[in-house]
């Protein structure tokens, strides 16, 4: 393909708005990706951000933007209960897609995601590209020689808080800005799992490979949670347990909370073997060098992602990376890390999670992928 990729941007609400149209606005990738199209439920809200952001088509109905806008590829940035379905869509009408994590809910819905994709010849990228972070690529090349010893287990996850309903572009009286983040409280797609250990769980199965085992516990704690001065009932599971296995007593400790961290940070899972500890980024307690540490200790750890340059806002630039990414791979035929592949197994993970939890059976996982080497 030698023209440049047009994008249409699905969901013009917090990440549509900052990792999509704030990014791809910029035209600084012009040569390869427009910001072709704009999409939205909310009536007027597709229109307010096609007059922000310079897009020429804005639509309020998914399957007018897939029918009559100019576009290759679509950013699906709706809730997460919406992704399958619109990922079916997107599929059907020709369109490569970038999903935002979670690309779905089931293993079932994301074996048939990839099926199709591969019968209609469109290409998925799938975020969170945890895998492009050169600290966690360096992090799986220690594994790889032997730097930790014999690894023993490791730990990751997030704690909700209230992390979506503070979120600044929710908080004003505009159509862009006073975004209902309900849908992240509510069955399906909700609850910190989907939404926050999925990167953790992204950089613990890339640097340690496939799980072949699943147990866990979970349960719902917060069952209302306030959004300007509105109460809003929550079903979804917020406090959740796992245990993984990846086979030779190697574990894993994954955790999705309404509240409580014990890692370093969500996305940089702790490692620890019989020769040495890794905690965010350190080893045995001493920072260890990867590319591009200096400047991710200044500017953050998306300042050194693959595409950035300061043109951009480091906000949400990972997923403006992944966008990037599926872009490279419909333009060159460039291979990424952000595969439908590796969120599938993610998302058997969490499904086999909730399962166990639910029967108190152990999970034996069937989904596979091949991680990138260490570097
Ligand atoms: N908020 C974050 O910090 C963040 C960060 C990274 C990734 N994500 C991911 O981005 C995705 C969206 O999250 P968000 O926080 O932007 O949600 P959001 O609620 O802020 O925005 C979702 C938008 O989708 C629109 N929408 C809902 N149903 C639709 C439909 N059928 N057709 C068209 N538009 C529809 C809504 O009107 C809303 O504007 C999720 O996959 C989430 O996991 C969010």
């Amino acid at each position: 393909m030698s023209e440049p990729v047009r994008i249409g941007v699905l969901g013009a609400g917090s990440i549509g708005i900052r990792g999509a149209l704030a990014h791809l606005s910029i035209g600084d990738y012009a040569d390869r990706v427009t910001l072709a199209a704009v999409c939205d439920a909310v009536p007027g809200r597709a229109a307010a951000a096609a007059e922000k952001y310079g897009v020429p088509q804005s639509f309020e109905d998914f399957d007018s933007m897939l029918r009559l806008g100019d576009i290759d590829a679509v950013t699906i940035g709706t809730p997460i209960g919406l992704h399958y379905e619109q990922g079916v869509q997107a599929i059907e009408a020709g369109k490569h897609i970038h999903f935002n994590k979670t690309m779905t809910t089931t293993i079932a819905d994301a074996d048939d995601l990839i099926e199709r994709a591969a019968a209609r010849g469109v290409h998925l990228v799938v975020s969170p590209g945890q895998m492009h972070r050169p600290h966690l690529r360096r992090i799986r090349r220690m594994v790889e020689d032997g730097s930790l010893g014999r690894l023993v287990w490791a730990a990751t996850g997030a704690g909700f808080g209230v992390y979506h309903e503070k979120e600044g572009v929710r908080q004003g009286n505009d159509i862009l800005s006073n975004i209902n983040p309900a849908w992240y409280w509510r069955k399906p797609g909700g609850g910190p799992v989907y939404d926050m250990t999925v990167y953790g769980l992204h950089a613990l199965t890339g640097v340690l490979g496939p799980v072949r085992r699943v147990t866990a516990v979970s349960g719902t704690v917060v069952k209302q949670r306030e959004f300007r001065g509105e109460l809003f009932d929550c079903d979804c599971d917020d406090n959740t347990l796992i245990l993984v296995d990846f086979g030779g007593a190697l574990f894993g400790f994954v955790y999705g909370t309404a509240a409580g961290n014990v890692v370093h940070s969500f996305g940089s899972p702790s490692f620890f073997g019989t020769a040495g500890s890794i905690v965010g980024e350190t080893l045995n307690g001493q920072p260890f060098d990867y590319p591009g540490r200096e400047r991710a200790a200044v500017d953050g750890m998306n300042a050194i992602l693959p595409h950035y340059n300061e043109r951009h806002s480091t906000e949400e630039f990972h997923v403006f990376e992944d966008i990037m990414q599926l872009v490279e791979l419909v333009r060159d035929g460039k291979p990424t890390v952000s595969t439908a592949e590796h969120a599938r197994h993610v998302i058997e993970i969490i499904e086999a999670a909730y399962l166990a939890a639910e029967t108190g059976q152990t999970q034996e996982l069937r989904t596979t992928f091949t991680p990138a080497p260490g570097a």
